[in-house]
Protein backbone atom coordinates (compact mmCIF):
# COMPACT_ATOMS: atom_id res chain seq x y z
CA UNK A 1 0.00 0.00 0.00
CA UNK A 2 1.70 3.47 -0.98
CA UNK A 3 1.72 6.12 1.32
CA UNK A 4 0.22 9.45 0.39
CA UNK A 5 2.64 12.64 2.25
CA UNK A 6 0.58 15.54 3.31
CA UNK A 7 1.54 18.86 4.26
CA UNK A 8 -0.14 21.18 6.38
CA UNK A 9 0.36 25.17 6.53
CA UNK A 10 -1.74 25.99 9.84
CA UNK A 11 -2.92 24.28 12.96
CA UNK A 12 -5.14 26.59 14.46
CA UNK A 13 -9.28 26.08 14.01
CA UNK A 14 -9.44 23.86 10.79
CA UNK A 15 -5.82 23.03 10.92
CA UNK A 16 -6.46 20.73 14.25
CA UNK A 17 -9.66 19.60 13.32
CA UNK A 18 -8.28 18.45 9.68
CA UNK A 19 -5.58 16.92 12.02
CA UNK A 20 -7.96 15.59 14.56
CA UNK A 21 -10.33 13.71 12.19
CA UNK A 22 -7.27 11.82 9.95
CA UNK A 23 -5.55 10.86 13.05
CA UNK A 24 -9.59 9.64 14.79
CA UNK A 25 -10.69 8.23 11.06
CA UNK A 26 -7.20 6.85 9.44
CA UNK A 27 -8.83 3.18 8.77
CA UNK A 28 -12.07 4.38 7.50
CA UNK A 29 -10.01 6.94 5.16
CA UNK A 30 -7.56 4.45 4.36
CA UNK A 31 -10.23 1.74 3.52
CA UNK A 32 -12.13 4.38 1.23
CA UNK A 33 -8.58 4.63 -0.32
CA UNK A 34 -7.15 1.93 -0.34
CA UNK A 35 -3.79 4.16 0.34
CA UNK A 36 -1.91 4.66 3.22
CA UNK A 37 -2.07 8.96 4.21
CA UNK A 38 0.35 10.16 6.48
CA UNK A 39 0.29 13.83 7.92
CA UNK A 40 4.35 14.41 7.50
CA UNK A 41 4.72 18.18 8.25
CA UNK A 42 3.31 21.12 9.58
CA UNK A 43 3.99 25.19 9.34
CA UNK A 44 2.72 27.29 12.06
CA UNK A 45 3.72 30.67 13.65
CA UNK A 46 4.21 29.95 17.05
CA UNK A 47 6.15 26.44 17.72
CA UNK A 48 5.52 26.98 21.64
CA UNK A 49 1.61 27.33 21.29
CA UNK A 50 -0.21 24.46 22.59
CA UNK A 51 -1.90 22.42 20.35
CA UNK A 52 -5.64 20.70 20.47
CA UNK A 53 -4.14 17.58 18.81
CA UNK A 54 -1.27 15.40 19.09
CA UNK A 55 1.48 16.04 17.03
CA UNK A 56 3.89 12.91 17.94
CA UNK A 57 5.66 12.13 15.12
CA UNK A 58 4.57 14.94 12.77
CA UNK A 59 7.78 17.73 11.84
CA UNK A 60 6.78 20.87 13.04
CA UNK A 61 8.61 24.14 11.83
CA UNK A 62 7.84 27.61 11.58
CA UNK A 63 9.23 27.75 8.08
CA UNK A 64 6.49 27.65 5.79
CA UNK A 65 8.82 27.07 2.69
CA UNK A 66 9.72 24.12 3.87
CA UNK A 67 6.16 22.40 3.46
CA UNK A 68 5.92 23.60 -0.01
CA UNK A 69 9.23 22.51 -1.02
CA UNK A 70 9.65 19.31 0.53
CA UNK A 71 10.66 16.42 -1.63
CA UNK A 72 8.44 14.09 -0.02
CA UNK A 73 4.87 15.97 0.52
CA UNK A 74 2.47 15.47 -2.05
CA UNK A 75 -0.38 17.16 -1.42
CA UNK A 76 -0.16 20.58 0.81
CA UNK A 77 -3.38 22.10 2.58
CA UNK A 78 -3.03 25.16 2.99
CA UNK A 79 -5.21 26.19 6.59
CA UNK A 80 -3.47 29.68 7.30
CA UNK A 81 -5.34 32.23 5.50
CA UNK A 82 -5.10 35.71 4.28
CA UNK A 83 -4.24 36.45 0.70
CA UNK A 84 -0.61 37.51 0.66
CA UNK A 85 1.97 34.71 2.11
CA UNK A 86 -0.62 31.71 1.60
CA UNK A 87 -0.62 32.88 -2.20
CA UNK A 88 2.78 32.78 -2.63
CA UNK A 89 3.19 29.13 -1.03
CA UNK A 90 0.75 27.97 -3.14
CA UNK A 91 2.37 29.65 -5.83
CA UNK A 92 5.39 27.69 -5.24
CA UNK A 93 3.32 24.17 -4.28
CA UNK A 94 1.56 24.18 -7.30
CA UNK A 95 4.72 25.02 -9.47
CA UNK A 96 6.53 22.51 -7.53
CA UNK A 97 4.27 19.99 -8.81
CA UNK A 98 2.19 19.46 -5.91
CA UNK A 99 -1.70 19.17 -5.39
CA UNK A 100 -3.26 21.69 -2.99
CA UNK A 101 -6.29 21.62 -0.55
CA UNK A 102 -7.08 25.37 0.81
CA UNK A 103 -10.41 26.37 3.17
CA UNK A 104 -9.01 29.99 1.90
CA UNK A 105 -12.13 31.50 0.42
CA UNK A 106 -10.12 34.75 0.19
CA UNK A 107 -7.77 33.70 -1.76
CA UNK A 108 -9.77 32.27 -4.20
CA UNK A 109 -12.09 34.90 -4.91
CA UNK A 110 -9.12 37.35 -4.83
CA UNK A 111 -6.45 34.79 -7.16
CA UNK A 112 -8.13 32.11 -7.91
CA UNK A 113 -8.54 32.55 -11.52
CA UNK A 114 -4.72 33.09 -11.38
CA UNK A 115 -4.06 30.13 -9.08
CA UNK A 116 -6.24 27.42 -11.33
CA UNK A 117 -4.13 28.23 -14.51
CA UNK A 118 -1.29 27.68 -12.76
CA UNK A 119 -2.78 24.24 -11.41
CA UNK A 120 -3.57 23.37 -14.80
CA UNK A 121 0.32 24.78 -16.40
CA UNK A 122 1.55 21.87 -13.84
CA UNK A 123 -1.14 19.33 -14.45
CA UNK A 124 -1.77 19.51 -10.13
CA UNK A 125 -5.35 19.51 -8.30
CA UNK A 126 -6.67 22.50 -6.71
CA UNK A 127 -9.48 21.52 -4.14
CA UNK A 128 -11.30 23.94 -2.02
CA UNK A 129 -14.77 22.54 -1.15
CA UNK A 130 -14.30 24.08 2.91
CA UNK A 131 -13.60 27.32 1.32
CA UNK A 132 -17.95 27.69 0.79
CA UNK A 133 -20.10 26.94 3.52
CA UNK A 134 -17.96 24.92 5.91
CA UNK A 135 -19.26 21.50 5.98
CA UNK A 136 -22.03 21.58 3.48
CA UNK A 137 -20.51 20.02 0.21
CA UNK A 138 -22.06 22.81 -1.95
CA UNK A 139 -19.17 23.32 -4.12
CA UNK A 140 -19.38 19.82 -5.09
CA UNK A 141 -23.29 19.64 -5.39
CA UNK A 142 -23.73 22.79 -7.72
CA UNK A 143 -20.59 22.18 -9.87
CA UNK A 144 -20.90 18.36 -10.48
CA UNK A 145 -24.35 17.54 -9.27
CA UNK A 146 -26.46 19.99 -11.27
CA UNK A 147 -23.92 20.02 -13.78
CA UNK A 148 -26.85 19.24 -16.52
CA UNK A 149 -28.41 22.24 -15.70
CA UNK A 150 -28.59 25.77 -16.54
CA UNK A 151 -28.28 27.04 -13.23
CA UNK A 152 -30.66 30.69 -12.97
CA UNK A 153 -29.83 31.64 -9.63
CA UNK A 154 -28.31 30.81 -6.20
CA UNK A 155 -28.63 32.45 -2.90
CA UNK A 156 -27.25 31.76 0.63
CA UNK A 157 -27.06 32.22 3.97
CA UNK A 158 -23.14 32.03 3.62
CA UNK A 159 -21.52 32.95 6.62
CA UNK A 160 -22.01 30.89 9.65
CA UNK A 161 -20.65 34.11 12.76
CA UNK A 162 -23.23 36.23 10.81
CA UNK A 163 -25.90 33.87 11.23
CA UNK A 164 -24.92 33.26 14.44
CA UNK A 165 -25.35 36.99 15.21
CA UNK A 166 -28.31 37.20 13.82
CA UNK A 167 -30.02 34.44 15.45
CA UNK A 168 -28.88 35.43 18.84
CA UNK A 169 -29.58 39.21 18.47
CA UNK A 170 -33.53 37.90 18.41
CA UNK A 171 -32.91 36.98 22.39
CA UNK A 172 -34.08 39.51 24.54
CA UNK A 173 -30.99 42.31 25.62
CA UNK A 174 -28.69 40.72 23.39
CA UNK A 175 -25.61 42.61 22.84
CA UNK A 176 -23.77 42.61 19.23
CA UNK A 177 -20.01 42.96 20.80
CA UNK A 178 -20.65 40.07 23.48
CA UNK A 179 -22.38 37.93 20.68
CA UNK A 180 -19.36 38.17 18.18
CA UNK A 181 -16.92 37.39 21.12
CA UNK A 182 -18.58 34.02 21.54
CA UNK A 183 -18.53 33.43 17.62
CA UNK A 184 -14.75 34.18 17.56
CA UNK A 185 -14.21 31.92 20.75
CA UNK A 186 -15.76 29.02 18.98
CA UNK A 187 -13.85 29.57 16.24
CA UNK A 188 -15.97 30.59 13.89
CA UNK A 189 -14.94 34.10 12.92
CA UNK A 190 -12.05 35.19 10.40
CA UNK A 191 -9.03 36.62 11.87
CA UNK A 192 -10.34 39.69 11.28
CA UNK A 193 -13.74 39.96 12.15
CA UNK A 194 -15.14 42.21 10.32
CA UNK A 195 -14.99 40.31 7.11
CA UNK A 196 -17.98 38.08 8.98
CA UNK A 197 -19.66 41.46 10.11
CA UNK A 198 -19.04 43.54 6.62
CA UNK A 199 -20.31 40.83 4.30
CA UNK A 200 -16.35 40.57 3.07
CA UNK A 201 -16.59 37.02 3.62
CA UNK A 202 -19.49 36.00 2.06
CA UNK A 203 -19.05 38.24 -0.56
CA UNK A 204 -15.81 35.69 -1.16
CA UNK A 205 -17.92 33.15 -0.71
CA UNK A 206 -20.46 34.65 -3.55
CA UNK A 207 -17.86 34.89 -5.69
CA UNK A 208 -16.78 31.49 -5.71
CA UNK A 209 -20.39 30.51 -6.32
CA UNK A 210 -21.45 32.37 -8.98
CA UNK A 211 -18.45 31.50 -10.82
CA UNK A 212 -19.27 27.91 -10.90
CA UNK A 213 -23.02 28.38 -11.05
CA UNK A 214 -22.60 30.21 -14.47
CA UNK A 215 -19.35 29.33 -15.52
CA UNK A 216 -17.99 32.81 -15.10
CA UNK A 217 -14.38 34.62 -14.30
CA UNK A 218 -14.01 34.81 -9.82
CA UNK A 219 -14.75 38.80 -10.12
CA UNK A 220 -15.00 39.76 -6.06
CA UNK A 221 -14.40 43.20 -6.88
CA UNK A 222 -17.60 43.34 -8.42
CA UNK A 223 -19.87 41.86 -5.88
CA UNK A 224 -22.24 44.54 -4.15
CA UNK A 225 -21.37 44.11 -0.18
CA UNK A 226 -22.95 45.34 2.86
CA UNK A 227 -22.90 43.74 6.03
CA UNK A 228 -24.72 43.25 9.73
CA UNK A 229 -23.13 45.62 11.16
CA UNK A 230 -26.28 48.52 11.19
CA UNK A 231 -29.05 46.04 11.40
CA UNK A 232 -30.78 47.01 14.93
CA UNK A 233 -32.51 44.54 17.74
CA UNK A 234 -35.20 46.38 16.66
CA UNK A 235 -35.07 45.93 12.65
CA UNK A 236 -35.22 42.01 14.41
CA UNK A 237 -38.12 42.65 16.26
CA UNK A 238 -40.18 44.88 13.92
CA UNK A 239 -38.78 42.39 10.98
CA UNK A 240 -40.47 39.58 13.20
CA UNK A 241 -43.90 41.22 13.60
CA UNK A 242 -44.36 41.72 9.65
CA UNK A 243 -43.76 37.99 9.49
CA UNK A 244 -39.77 38.02 8.29
CA UNK A 245 -37.02 36.79 9.61
CA UNK A 246 -33.74 39.39 8.83
CA UNK A 247 -30.78 37.08 7.12
CA UNK A 248 -27.70 38.08 5.64
CA UNK A 249 -27.70 36.22 2.37
CA UNK A 250 -25.62 35.90 -0.81
CA UNK A 251 -27.51 36.23 -3.67
CA UNK A 252 -26.39 36.23 -7.48
CA UNK A 253 -28.96 35.81 -10.17
CA UNK A 254 -28.90 35.98 -14.45
CA UNK A 255 -30.39 38.91 -15.70
CA UNK A 256 -30.87 40.45 -19.27
CA UNK A 257 -28.20 42.44 -18.44
CA UNK A 258 -25.24 40.61 -16.76
CA UNK A 259 -25.05 38.89 -13.96
CA UNK A 260 -26.25 40.11 -10.18
CA UNK A 261 -23.86 39.50 -7.28
CA UNK A 262 -25.24 40.76 -4.40
CA UNK A 263 -24.31 40.31 -0.66
CA UNK A 264 -26.88 42.24 1.78
CA UNK A 265 -29.29 42.04 4.78
CA UNK A 266 -32.34 40.58 3.51
CA UNK A 267 -35.83 40.06 4.81
CA UNK A 268 -36.86 36.93 4.25
CA UNK A 269 -41.15 35.48 4.74
CA UNK A 270 -40.89 33.43 7.74
CA UNK A 271 -42.34 30.94 5.16
CA UNK A 272 -39.74 29.81 3.11
CA UNK A 273 -37.45 27.39 4.09
CA UNK A 274 -34.14 29.26 4.73
CA UNK A 275 -35.81 31.94 6.83
CA UNK A 276 -35.59 29.24 9.36
CA UNK A 277 -32.05 28.30 9.22
CA UNK A 278 -29.96 29.73 12.61
CA UNK A 279 -27.39 29.98 14.83
CA UNK A 280 -24.37 29.02 12.79
CA UNK A 281 -25.99 26.66 9.86
CA UNK A 282 -26.05 27.95 6.45
CA UNK A 283 -27.75 27.29 3.23
CA UNK A 284 -27.40 27.30 -0.02
CA UNK A 285 -30.35 27.60 -2.37
CA UNK A 286 -29.50 26.71 -6.40
CA UNK A 287 -32.35 27.15 -9.06
CA UNK A 288 -31.80 24.99 -12.21
CA UNK A 289 -33.56 24.98 -14.79
CA UNK A 290 -34.35 21.34 -14.86
CA UNK A 291 -34.33 20.58 -11.16
CA UNK A 292 -36.05 23.60 -9.84
CA UNK A 293 -35.39 24.89 -6.51
CA UNK A 294 -32.43 22.84 -4.51
CA UNK A 295 -31.18 23.48 -1.04
CA UNK A 296 -28.20 22.49 0.57
CA UNK A 297 -27.94 22.92 4.85
CA UNK A 298 -25.49 21.97 7.62
CA UNK A 299 -23.11 23.68 10.08
CA UNK A 300 -21.23 26.98 7.79
CA UNK A 301 -18.22 26.99 10.02
CA UNK A 302 -15.94 25.54 13.12
CA UNK A 303 -13.15 22.71 13.31
CA UNK A 304 -15.39 19.79 12.90
CA UNK A 305 -17.44 20.58 9.83
CA UNK A 306 -14.87 22.62 8.06
CA UNK A 307 -12.46 20.39 8.54
CA UNK A 308 -14.44 17.17 7.17
CA UNK A 309 -14.82 19.07 3.65
CA UNK A 310 -10.84 19.37 4.02
CA UNK A 311 -10.25 15.91 4.28
CA UNK A 312 -13.05 15.07 1.66
CA UNK A 313 -10.84 17.24 -0.76
CA UNK A 314 -7.99 15.22 0.43
CA UNK A 315 -9.45 12.43 -0.55
CA UNK A 316 -10.57 13.54 -3.89
CA UNK A 317 -6.93 14.22 -4.60
CA UNK A 318 -5.77 10.82 -4.04
CA UNK A 319 -8.42 9.22 -5.73
CA UNK A 320 -7.83 11.61 -8.87
CA UNK A 321 -4.14 12.74 -8.96
CA UNK A 322 -3.10 10.07 -11.07
CA UNK A 323 -6.01 10.26 -13.87
CA UNK A 324 -4.79 12.68 -17.31
CA UNK A 325 -6.11 15.97 -16.61
CA UNK A 326 -8.46 15.82 -19.24
CA UNK A 327 -10.91 13.14 -16.82
CA UNK A 328 -10.83 15.50 -14.23
CA UNK A 329 -13.26 18.00 -13.16
CA UNK A 330 -11.96 21.40 -13.79
CA UNK A 331 -11.66 23.92 -10.96
CA UNK A 332 -14.59 25.95 -11.71
CA UNK A 333 -16.97 23.29 -13.26
CA UNK A 334 -16.45 24.70 -16.79
CA UNK A 335 -13.42 24.08 -19.38
CA UNK A 336 -10.78 26.65 -18.72
CA UNK A 337 -11.44 28.25 -22.04
CA UNK A 338 -15.48 28.65 -21.63
CA UNK A 339 -15.17 30.88 -18.78
CA UNK A 340 -17.17 34.07 -19.63
CA UNK A 341 -15.70 37.35 -18.44
CA UNK A 342 -19.51 38.76 -18.30
CA UNK A 343 -20.83 42.02 -17.28
CA UNK A 344 -22.32 42.51 -13.42
CA UNK A 345 -24.91 44.58 -13.19
CA UNK A 346 -25.26 47.91 -10.77
CA UNK A 347 -27.02 47.31 -7.61
CA UNK A 348 -29.47 50.03 -8.16
CA UNK A 349 -30.81 47.73 -11.30
CA UNK A 350 -32.52 45.45 -9.44
CA UNK A 351 -36.07 45.70 -8.44
CA UNK A 352 -37.43 44.35 -5.36
CA UNK A 353 -39.53 45.66 -2.51
CA UNK A 354 -38.09 47.30 0.81
CA UNK A 355 -38.37 47.74 4.50
CA UNK A 356 -37.56 51.09 5.39
CA UNK A 357 -37.15 52.31 9.10
CA UNK A 358 -37.41 55.91 9.97
CA UNK A 359 -37.44 57.96 12.97
CA UNK A 360 -39.69 61.49 12.48
CA UNK A 361 -40.67 64.14 14.51
CA UNK A 362 -44.62 63.27 15.95
CA UNK A 363 -46.14 66.40 14.00
CA UNK A 364 -48.75 66.97 11.95
CA UNK A 365 -48.69 66.36 8.01
CA UNK A 366 -45.56 64.95 8.61
CA UNK A 367 -46.36 61.62 7.06
CA UNK A 368 -48.14 63.07 4.29
CA UNK A 369 -44.73 64.81 3.34
CA UNK A 370 -43.11 61.19 3.26
CA UNK A 371 -45.65 59.64 1.11
CA UNK A 372 -45.79 62.52 -1.27
CA UNK A 373 -42.25 61.89 -1.93
CA UNK A 374 -42.49 58.46 -2.59
CA UNK A 375 -45.17 58.45 -4.10
CA UNK A 376 -43.17 61.20 -6.68
CA UNK A 377 -41.06 58.29 -7.26
CA UNK A 378 -43.69 55.33 -8.04
CA UNK A 379 -43.23 53.94 -4.68
CA UNK A 380 -46.42 52.85 -2.75
CA UNK A 381 -46.52 51.79 0.68
CA UNK A 382 -48.02 48.21 0.96
CA UNK A 383 -47.86 48.68 4.81
CA UNK A 384 -47.20 50.99 7.55
CA UNK A 385 -46.67 50.53 11.19
CA UNK A 386 -46.12 53.62 13.84
CA UNK A 387 -45.05 53.79 17.47
CA UNK A 388 -43.40 56.12 19.85
CA UNK A 389 -39.60 56.00 19.65
CA UNK A 390 -38.27 54.68 22.67
CA UNK A 391 -35.17 56.84 22.19
CA UNK A 392 -36.81 60.12 22.59
CA UNK A 393 -40.57 60.84 23.02
CA UNK A 394 -40.70 63.55 20.68
CA UNK A 395 -40.29 61.29 17.30
CA UNK A 396 -42.02 58.31 16.16
CA UNK A 397 -40.36 55.14 14.74
CA UNK A 398 -42.08 54.30 11.58
CA UNK A 399 -42.04 51.14 9.46
CA UNK A 400 -42.94 51.21 5.71
CA UNK A 401 -42.68 48.48 3.65
CA UNK A 402 -42.74 49.57 -0.27
CA UNK A 403 -44.01 47.66 -3.28
CA UNK A 404 -41.53 46.01 -5.60
CA UNK A 405 -39.70 49.04 -7.03
CA UNK A 406 -36.13 49.93 -8.92
CA UNK A 407 -33.69 50.50 -6.26
CA UNK A 408 -32.44 53.67 -8.08
CA UNK A 409 -35.89 55.13 -7.47
CA UNK A 410 -35.91 54.16 -4.09
CA UNK A 411 -32.31 55.66 -3.66
CA UNK A 412 -33.95 58.88 -5.30
CA UNK A 413 -37.12 58.82 -2.56
CA UNK A 414 -34.70 57.65 0.12
CA UNK A 415 -32.49 61.02 -0.68
CA UNK A 416 -35.55 63.54 -0.78
CA UNK A 417 -36.52 62.14 2.41
CA UNK A 418 -33.21 62.49 4.33
CA UNK A 419 -33.42 66.04 3.84
CA UNK A 420 -36.63 66.67 5.36
CA UNK A 421 -36.34 68.61 8.89
CA UNK A 422 -38.77 66.37 10.71
CA UNK A 423 -36.50 62.75 9.72
CA UNK A 424 -33.88 62.35 12.14
CA UNK A 425 -30.75 60.24 11.60
CA UNK A 426 -29.97 58.04 9.39
CA UNK A 427 -32.82 56.11 6.89
CA UNK A 428 -32.48 52.18 7.36
CA UNK A 429 -33.44 50.49 4.19
CA UNK A 430 -33.22 46.30 3.75
CA UNK A 431 -34.23 44.43 0.52
CA UNK A 432 -37.09 42.20 0.92
CA UNK A 433 -36.35 38.63 -0.99
CA UNK A 434 -39.25 36.10 -1.83
CA UNK A 435 -36.33 33.43 -3.23
CA UNK A 436 -39.20 32.13 -5.81
CA UNK A 437 -41.62 31.09 -3.16
P1 LIG B 1 -6.64 30.13 12.74
O1 LIG B 1 -7.31 29.37 13.82
O2 LIG B 1 -6.25 31.53 12.99
O3 LIG B 1 -5.34 29.28 12.30
C1 LIG B 1 -4.38 29.81 11.45
C2 LIG B 1 -3.14 28.92 11.52
O4 LIG B 1 -2.19 29.36 10.57
C3 LIG B 1 -2.46 28.94 12.89
O5 LIG B 1 -2.03 27.66 13.25
C4 LIG B 1 -1.25 29.85 12.66
O6 LIG B 1 -0.13 29.50 13.46
C5 LIG B 1 -0.94 29.57 11.22
N1 LIG B 1 -0.30 30.72 10.59
C6 LIG B 1 -0.84 31.92 10.33
N2 LIG B 1 0.07 32.73 9.76
C7 LIG B 1 1.20 32.01 9.65
C8 LIG B 1 2.51 32.28 9.17
N3 LIG B 1 2.82 33.47 8.68
N4 LIG B 1 3.42 31.31 9.23
C9 LIG B 1 3.13 30.10 9.75
N5 LIG B 1 1.91 29.77 10.22
C10 LIG B 1 0.96 30.73 10.19
O7 LIG B 1 -7.52 30.15 11.41
P2 LIG B 1 -8.68 29.13 11.00
O8 LIG B 1 -9.96 29.59 11.57
O9 LIG B 1 -8.24 27.75 11.19
O10 LIG B 1 -8.79 29.49 9.43
C11 LIG B 1 -7.83 29.02 8.52
C12 LIG B 1 -8.34 29.20 7.11
O11 LIG B 1 -9.56 28.48 6.96
C13 LIG B 1 -8.69 30.64 6.73
O12 LIG B 1 -8.43 30.84 5.36
C14 LIG B 1 -10.20 30.72 6.97
O13 LIG B 1 -10.85 31.71 6.19
C15 LIG B 1 -10.60 29.34 6.53
N6 LIG B 1 -11.85 28.85 7.08
C16 LIG B 1 -12.07 28.90 8.43
C17 LIG B 1 -13.25 28.37 8.94
C18 LIG B 1 -13.55 28.39 10.41
O14 LIG B 1 -14.68 28.01 10.79
N7 LIG B 1 -12.64 28.80 11.26
C19 LIG B 1 -14.19 27.82 8.08
C20 LIG B 1 -13.93 27.78 6.70
C21 LIG B 1 -12.76 28.29 6.23
P3 LIG B 1 -0.16 29.67 15.07
O15 LIG B 1 -1.18 28.67 15.53
O16 LIG B 1 1.19 29.34 15.51
O17 LIG B 1 -0.59 31.07 15.31
N1 LIG C 1 -15.83 33.04 9.32
C1 LIG C 1 -16.51 32.13 8.47
C2 LIG C 1 -17.96 32.07 8.84
C3 LIG C 1 -15.89 30.77 8.57
O1 LIG C 1 -18.31 32.49 9.95
O2 LIG C 1 -18.76 31.59 8.05
C4 LIG C 1 -16.47 29.78 7.60
O3 LIG C 1 -16.11 30.09 6.29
Amino acid sequence: MKTVKIGLLGLGTVGGGTVEIIQKTLPEIQRRLGQRIEVAIIAVRDLNRARSVDTTGIQLTDQTEEVVNHPDVDIVVELMGGTGLAKTLLETALSNGKHVVTANKALIAEHGNELFALAKKHQVILNYEAAVAGGIPVIKAVREGLAANKIEWLAGIINGTGNYILTEMKKPGADFAKVLKVAQELGYAEADPTFDVEGIDAAHKLTILASIAFGIELQFNKVYTEGISKISADDIRFAEMLGYEIKHLGMASRTEAGYSLRVHPTMVPKSVLIANVSGVMNAVMAFGDHVGPTMYYGPGAGAGPTASSVVADIIDVIRWKDQPQADQVPGLGFAADQLESAPVVAIDTIETSYYIRCFAKDHTGVLAKITAILAASNISIEHLHQEPCSQNAEDATLILITNTVKESDLNTALAALSELDAIEEEIMRIRIETLGS
